[in-house]
């Protein structure tokens, strides 16, 4: 049975997006493409059915990416569902937890950035309501989480 992962942010159009993107391209490199299953989600449900954002889109197409998806709402049957959980930022770790009962899920919901292996950043900050090379960082940091993440579950 593939490995079921849930990367989690606020709005699902630009960090869980792209982390989803990321983990899908090294997972394709490495040819372990039927060992996992990658979606992502949002805590709000404002840009439901949305593309990822231009912007995030934008920073991608500079380095040869294609980044694709459709928004949807983090649900709690999300929490039984997925194996690991990934949240960008402390927001969304407690918003994750909040939907089940207490304790039950702590082991599946992790921090993104525990899987850093260069970046010292605790959290994959907003880039939403900042400049454009907010999308560049959100992309350095997800790659190196990505890679640490993957490094963690492979067989
Ligand atoms: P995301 O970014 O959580 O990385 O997708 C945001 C997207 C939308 C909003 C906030 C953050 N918003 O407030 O609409």
């Amino acid at each position: 049975m593939p490995k079921k992962l849930l990367f989690v942010c606020l709005g699902n159009i630009c960090r869980s997006p792209a982390a989803e993107n990321i983990m899908n391209l090294l997972i394709e490199q490495e040819n372990l493409g039927d060992r996992f299953v990658c979606d992502s989600a949002g805590t709000g449900g404002w840009h439901v059915g949305a593309p990822p954002d231009k912007r995030m889109r934008m920073a991608a197409k500079e380095r040869g990416l294609n980044f694709v998806g459709s928004a949807r709402q983090f649900e709690s049957k999300d929490l039984q569902e997925f194996d690991l959980i990934l949240a960008m930022d402390r927001d969304n770790y407690r918003n994750i937890l909040s939907l089940g009962p207490q304790g039950k899920y702590a082991d599946k919901v992790k921090m993104m950035c525990d899987y850093c292996q260069n970046h010292t950043d605790k959290e994959v900050p907003d880039p939403y309501y900042g400049h454009a090379d907010g999308f560049n960082h959100v992309i350095d940091l997800l790659f190196d989480a990505c890679g640490g993440l993957l490094k963690s579950l492979k067989p």
